[in-house]
């Protein structure tokens, strides 16, 4: 029997850090032989992903401008998708989570008459312009798609209830395997700077904020606030790995920079963030990876965002909303730098994203469906 051609397609970090682990699956099963296309929607930001993951990919649309539109990423994917799909001939598309390379992915897809799996199906906040553009973008993957790979039960019920009641499965989230290959007790930071930290002594506060709903007045009272807890707490030190978004960079350098006790450094390599996240004493970030990744290794989490489409780790008492009102965010933050007990209650491991055993899942679905497996069973925590 052929080999069935499975084409995993991303673009950006997130998606990078959460599809490697499943390529590699995928190419580890002899009935299929696993393709991987990147759009390079992320161009440095990626190749340090992929370079940790040491995945070679097959097809590269390269498309990465300064301060691309959604309008250009998304039509100058789809274009290359149109090559890509002629040329590597795929039984079944996959794509990850919410960004326009995920839509323009599954779109062109559907163009093909290609299956499509979606990766971190499900997720949900239902207000359209909240988090822009990728609650739509993955409202509209999920008319496309035909297979389902929900995080949760919840993802699960958020789709149900949407009417869209086959190819449904919960496998947990990929990221969580992605940890387990990066996360290591006595690992040493090739960036010196991180291996010089006062872990133990100070509170080591990881930081993030990249968000697109961010942009502007809620990005500059994050920073007003960062800026704010840095200024008045001298026990606590701020790492902030700043994103490669010039909108982004701007902010940093208006509200932020030349704050004492606020280290700003380049993005980090996935490994070295999920080391430094594993040590760190708390994290603030608008990201939704860093949601997932910072409860499984026990670390409170201040959201950046006014809502987010992963309620399970606030529920399990990890997480909380801190907002984007300047005084909202100083004043939880300050909550769990000062007071023991509020940062024990949040601070315990809880694993509501995955056991490490996604990508498994996956890989047996795709199986299945194609008539070729059995049907795994679902990741009930
Ligand atoms: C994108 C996704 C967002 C995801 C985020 C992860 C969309 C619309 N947004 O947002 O869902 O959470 O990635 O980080 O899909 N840049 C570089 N080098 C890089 C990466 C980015 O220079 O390696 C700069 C470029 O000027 C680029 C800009 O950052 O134009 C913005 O990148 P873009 O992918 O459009 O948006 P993000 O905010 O990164
Ligand atoms: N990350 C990283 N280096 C950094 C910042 C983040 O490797 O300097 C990782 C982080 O651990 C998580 C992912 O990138 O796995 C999250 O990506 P991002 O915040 O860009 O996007 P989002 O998750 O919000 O879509």
């Amino acid at each position: 029997m052929d080999k069935l051609r499975i084409m995993s397609v991303f673009g950006t970090r997130p998606e990078a850090i959460k599809m490697c682990p499943l390529v590699k699956e995928l190419a580890a099963r002899p009935e299929i032989e696993s393709l991987c296309c990147v759009t390079a929607q992320h161009r440095q930001m990626l190749d340090s992903v992929l370079e940790v993951f040491d995945l070679k990919p097959d097809w590269d649309l390269d498309i990465m401008t300064p301060r691309q539109t959604l309008s250009t990423i998304t039509s100058k994917c789809l274009l290359g998708m149109d090559e890509a799909i002629d040329a590597l001939k795929p039984d079944m598309i996959l794509v990850h989570g919410d960004t326009s390379t995920t839509f323009a992915g599954a779109l062109s897809a559907f163009y093909h008459q290609v299956p499509v799996g979606h990766v971190e199906a499900g997720l949900r906040t239902y207000d359209k312009y909240s988090p822009f553009p990728e609650e739509m973008n993955r409202k509209l993957v999920s008319a496309i798609a035909d297979l389902y790979f929900c995080p949760t039960v919840n993802n699960k019920n958020n789709l149900l209830k949407e009417g869209i009641g086959k190819g449904l499965f919960i496998t947990g989230n990929t990221v969580i395997d992605a940890l387990k290959t990066t996360v290591r007790e006595d690992y040493r930071f090739t960036t010196e700077e991180l291996n010089r930290l006062p872990y133990g002594e100070k509170k080591i506060i990881l930081v993030t904020c990249h968000r697109r709903e961010n942009y502007g007045e809620p990005m500059k009272n994050i920073m007003l606030a960062l800026r704010q807890i840095a200024e008045q707490h001298e026990d606590v030190e701020l790492v902030y790995p700043v994103h490669l978004s010039p909108v982004v960079r701007e902010a940093v350098d208006t509200y932020l920079r030349g704050t004492p006790r606020v280290h700003l450094i380049d993005p980090l390599p996935a490994d070295e963030m999920h080391n430094l996240m594993a040590r760190c004493y708390m994290v603030m970030t608008d990201s939704g990876g860093l949601q997932e990744e910072a409860p499984a290794l026990g670390k409170p989490v201040l959201v950046l965002r006014r809502e987010t489409e992963r309620p399970e780790a606030v529920e399990a008492g990890t997480v909380k909303l801190a907002g984007v009102v300047q005084d909202d965010i100083v004043t939880m933050a300050e909550r769990l730098i000062c007071d023991k007990d509020a940062y024990a209650q949040m601070a315990h491991a809880v694993n509501p994203y995955g056991d490490g055993n996604a990508c498994r899942r996956i890989a047996d679905a795709i199986l299945w469906h194609f008539g070729r497996g059995k049907k795994p069973a679902d990741y009930l925590m």
